[in-house]
């Protein structure tokens, strides 16, 4: 049995993983607006993947007989001066999503509620890769201008990311 405020802690959660698809779209907007494609395409792909990260919570509320609730969203940050300005903001995006999943697995473990422990270590792991991401791109970014061809490989290169959705 999942206690209340762990419940509505999950809850909260997968209106986080939505509203961060939100502000990856609004990345990609901001990219498509400055003709790259490719950095467009990338943030595309990680709006699908928040919204799998939501449904993914969504299930397992589902499956407990927890009863899931929709929030009304914030405004994402629409305007950048840059992509790796984009891509920084996104960084600080994902750490605070690794913030969230911790203190949700400190509710989890403080009740012992093992299924949703056992639960958490998906979302865990996958901030680990999210925030390496993240920071590879920015190391890149910086060493390279951005009006040079590395800049345009890379924008080329990210145009062939794909989201294949695991099962959930
Ligand atoms: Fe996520």
């Amino acid at each position: 049995m999942i206690n209340e405020t762990l419940s509505k802690a999950l809850n909260d959660q997968l209106n986080y993983e939505l509203f961060s698809a939100h502000v990856y779209l609004a990345i990609a907007a901001y990219c498509s607006g400055e003709s790259l494609d490719g950095f467009a395409n990338f943030f595309t792909v990680q709006a699908e993947e928040e919204k799998f990260h939501a449904m993914k919570i969504y299930k397992y509320l589902n499956d407990r007989g927890i009863r899931v609730t929709l929030a009304g969203m914030d405004t994402p940050n629409n305007e950048y001066s840059s992509v790796l300005d984009a891509y920084e903001h996104a960084y600080e995006h994902e750490k605070e999503v690794t913030r969230r999943i911790y203190h949700l697995s400190d509710l989890a473990m403080n009740d012992r509620e093992h299924a949703t422990i056992q639960f958490l270590k998906w979302f865990i792991d996958e901030q680990v890769e999210e925030e390496s991401m993240f920071d590879t791109i920015i190391n890149k970014l910086k060493r390279i201008d951005k009006d040079s061809n590395a800049f345009f490989m890379m924008d080329s290169e990210f145009a062939a990311r794909t989201f294949t959705p695991p099962a959930l």
